[in-house]
């Protein structure tokens, strides 16, 4: 059975593979649309990003929707120094042909829930959630009809990436985070503390090239790119694979181990805004709110990733170059 899916995103190179990752299992995700956020780069670039990477696998057909262009208060924060002036820095693409969608991202997630069964739809979360609280706030009566929502997002051991305490989506709307930890609904957080186990160390790399599809290729060219920033800022032997892995927990949740605990957002210190206080060892009477993860089999989710990458490189690249009408969906 097909589990049918939302991303909302802020591509970035990350964001980008893990789209690809989505769009490469059509046995078991089916893609309803994409709606994107200002995040790792402003709006404008998030929403042309998202429609390159569906032209680069020839999924035109996939509805991309623009959403907030800043976070509920405060300056846009933006992660240039990471992903580059474009947020694709690293892969040379085409500017995309595809059209946005004229309905807004709140309102096709709605519509979307509207016209599907209560509880078919998981909402992806790879960036900031500015469009996820946008969406409760507007239309609360079609939130129970939302199954699940996975997101990157957050921290606990590993504390923060944009500031020593905070994690980049959270950081960036942390009023929004907010909105959706304490919304009930069913969440999924992968947060640093898997996400830097994922490490793109050369040999992974040179596993994306491997595969020999302009697909393989670009997704490495991409790690390469943003890996010059982390590699110096972590000292580690690669930078690490973020977004990716909330499509991997969907693919094949038994990677991942994490706990079932309380998740509060601080909003307001100058010195900790958008810090994650997780109760990871429930020291705390409030009610657990999300199932955060907390180990991942490393290996095992670039063996996922690889092979999926694999057999959708070799369709979409067969259609590239022949121009043939042989869609994605039917190569894989
Ligand atoms: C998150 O922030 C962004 O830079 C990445 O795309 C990822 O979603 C990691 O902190
Ligand atoms: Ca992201």
């Amino acid at each position: 059975m097909t589990r049918k899916i939302i991303i909302d995103t802020d591509p970035g190179q990350d964001d980008a593979i893990a789209i690809l990752l989505a769009l490469a299992s059509g046995d078991a995700l089916d893609v309803l649309g994409i709606t994107t956020v200002a995040g790792n780069v402003p709006l404008p670039l998030t929403s042309r990003n998202a429609r390159m990477v569906c032209e680069l696998c020839g999924r035109e057909d996939i509805p991309v929707h623009a959403g907030a262009r800043r976070p509920i208060s405060g300056r846009t924060v933006t992660a240039e120094h990471v992903h580059g002036k474009t947020g694709l820095d690293g892969a040379k693409l085409d500017e995309p042909s595809m059209q946005l969608q004229s309905r807004l991202a709140i309102e096709f997630i709605a519509d979307q829930l509207r016209v599907h069964e209560a509880g078919e739809i998981t909402l992806c979360c790879l960036g900031p959630l500015t469009n996820i609280a946008a969406f409760l706030t507007e239309y609360p009566d079609l939130k129970a009809r939302i199954g699940r929502i996975v997101m990157m997002g957050g921290a606990y051991f590993e504390v923060g990436n944009i500031t020593p305490t905070a994690e980049f989506n959270i950081f960036a709307d942390p009023q929004a985070a907010e909105i959706v930890f304490s919304s009930g609904l069913d969440l999924v957080v992968v947060p640093l503390d898997v996400t830097h186990r994922l490490l793109l160390t050369p040999s992974r790399l040179q596993a994306f090239r491997d595969i020999g599809s302009r697909i393989g290729h670009t997704v490495a060219d991409w790690a390469g790119f943003f890996e010059r920033h982390d590699i110096e800022k972590y000292g580690s032997d690669g930078a690490p694979l973020h977004d990716p892995a909330v499509i991997a927990y969907l693919l094949d949740p038994t990677l991942f181990t994490g706990r079932y605990v309380n998740v509060a957002i601080e909003t307001d210190s100058e010195l900790t805004r958008g810090m994650t206080v997780i109760d990871w060892w429930k020291v705390t009477d409030r009610p657990p709110n999300a199932q955060v993860m907390g180990a991942v089999d490393t290996d095992g989710f670039f063996e996922l990733l690889t092979e999926r990458l694999r057999a959708f490189g070799d369709g979409a690249d067969r259609r590239y170059r022949t121009g043939s009408e042989m869609t994605c969906r039917q190569a894989v």
